[in-house]
């Protein structure tokens, strides 16, 4: 895995933005797998401002979100759905019929640890065929959870999985209670793309700031792989980046960084 640690979370977004606007210009109708949460925040912003300023184009671009919570409707202010709206879409020139956010409202569930739900089924399998159907994710963009997870995939997770329904660990749940107004209304379930979608992609771009992130990182980068840390399976992908700030990056052993 290519480390590259820089010192402050405005210089990390704006690395991490240069490469993904490199490939958008190399590939203007690039497949683009997009990640929520506060840390890819600062990339977005910098895209917004790279298309504004210097004309980066989405028009052909097609996108693939990792992941949404089971039971928020789009317009809900915690979806996933909601987030990359406001916090993207709206503001670049992406074609809205090119955008997919996995799907998070399906009614009444039978949820059971044997036994998908036909209706979780069908969506998955829909979800998989479409990234096929674009010729697979030229990069995807991936944030990490301080248990080490990837989009939901939580400790645990089958390293071969596709998108499916995961139950969310306490941590998790614990750890995203502060954008809602209390624990109990955090979604216990959600839909996610699998490891194994996730490694299929052609380039992995993994980004993490701030201290609660290091223990998490170190295990990803220098830890065994193990589906204990999902993240470390990124050290079998043939093409994986990740860009931390130096507080994320702080436990891992220097000589195997790159200062950008
Ligand atoms: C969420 C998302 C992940 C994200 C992670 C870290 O649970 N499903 O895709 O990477 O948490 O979030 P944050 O960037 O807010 O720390």
């Amino acid at each position: 895995m290519l480390v590259v640690v820089h010192s402050n979370y405005e210089a990390m977004s704006k690395k991490a933005a240069e490469i993904v606007a490199s490939r958008i210009r190399r590939k203007p109708n690039l497949v683009l797998g997009l990640a929520t949460g506060s840390t890819p925040l600062g990339l977005y912003k910098e895209l917004i401002r790279l298309h504004k300023n210097d004309g980066l184009d989405f028009s052909k671009v097609v996108t693939f979100n990792l992941d949404e919570y089971v039971g928020l409707a789009p317009e809900h202010d915690q979806s996933y759905h909601y987030f990359m709206w406001e916090n993207l879409f709206k503001h670049i020139n992406v074609n809205p019929s090119n955008i997919h956010v996995p799907q998070g409202m399906f009614g009444d569930l039978k949820i059971s640890p044997f036994e998908t739900d036909p209706k979780i089924e069908q969506f998955c399998t829909w979800y998989e065929d479409e990234i096929k159907k674009y010729g697979g994710v030229d990069i995807q963009i991936l944030g990490i959870g301080g248990n080490g997870h990837i989009a939901f995939n939580e400790p645990g997770s089958s390293i071969g999985s596709r998108t499916r329904i995961k139950t969310l660990t306490e941590k998790t749940v614990k750890d995203n209670a502060r954008f809602f107004k209390s624990k109990d209304e955090v979604p216990r379930y959600a839909i996610t793309m699998g490891i194994g979608t996730i490694m299929e992609s052609k380039e992995l771009l993994l980004l993490a700031n701030s201290a609660g992130k290091a223990d998490a990182v170190k295990s990803a980068v220098e830890g065994s792989i193990t589906a204990m840390c999902p993240a470390s399976v990124l050290q079998l992908h043939r093409k994986a980046i990740l860009v931390a700030d130096k507080e994320a990056a702080s436990k891992l052993a220097s000589e195997f960084v790159t200062y950008g």
